[in-house]
């Protein structure tokens, strides 16, 4: 199988993926990381890590939609069969969408469907939920929408920031998208509407996550 990623920023669920791929944790490659970002730190870890990378400026294009032609030539030129979104700024628009159809991949810092969109650790902590987590999901048409792969929990501190808790939730999601790809990529995943099943997968199902635990 091979993987596409399309990043924004930092670029540490990219990393994850290639270390992924090149560990065989993940029985993959990645074929082309496309960021949209000049200089971003997710172009030098492709380049480090021996990746075709692409840098394809958004504003070099004249709307959303040329851009997205653009980004489906590269990626079908790269045979590009799961599109990973890891930290990309931007939405995906209906070019895309059809192009890879139920094949693109996107991990965010919220237990989805709470608090889709920018700022969701923010979001949850002006909430004040005491259990926040990550998500990474199949994208569709909407904003955070789409069938949900895998989720994780991370319970609140009550001396949580911002920065603490994002910190916390991106250890989780390194580990939900490594495993959310290596699924896919051993067939396993099976999207029916808006649910997703996956064979053989354990579940804690007996078990309750609580926060604070529950003691009796
Ligand atoms: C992550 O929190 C991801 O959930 C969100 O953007 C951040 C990207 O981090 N969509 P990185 O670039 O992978 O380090």
């Amino acid at each position: 199988m091979r993987i596409g990623v399309l990043a924004s920023g930092t670029g540490s669920n990219l990393q994850t993926i290639v270390d992924g791929c090149a560990s065989r944790s993940i029985p993959a490659e990645v074929a082309v990381v496309i960021c949209n970002i000049p200089g971003a730190k997710a172009l030098q870890r492709a380049e480090a890590a021996g990746v075709p990378a692409v840098l394809l400026p958004h504003q070099d294009f004249p709307s959303r939609e040329e851009f997205d032609r653009e980004l489906v030539l590269t990626l079908q030129k790269h045979r590009v069969d799961l599109l990973c979104l890891a930290g990309f700024m931007r939405l995906i628009g209906p070019v895309l969408l059809q192009a890879f159809h139920n094949r693109i991949l996107n991990i965010h810092p919220s237990l989805l469907p709470a608090f889709p969109g920018l700022h969701a650790v923010r979001q949850a902590l002006a909430a004040g939920v005491r259990i926040a987590g990550c998500t990474v999901h199949v994208v569709d048409a909407g904003t955070d929408t789409g069938p949900i792969l895998i989720q994780a929990a991370v319970p609140l501190l009550d001396s949580d920031t911002e920065e603490t808790l994002a910190a916390r939730i991106l250890v989780q999601e390194h580990r939900c998208y490594l495993r959310a790809i290596a699924l896919w990529a051993e067939g396993r995943v099976q999207i029916e509407g808006r649910r997703v099943r996956i064979a053989g997968a354990l579940t804690r199902a007996e078990r309750t996550l609580s926060s604070p635990e529950l003691t009796d």
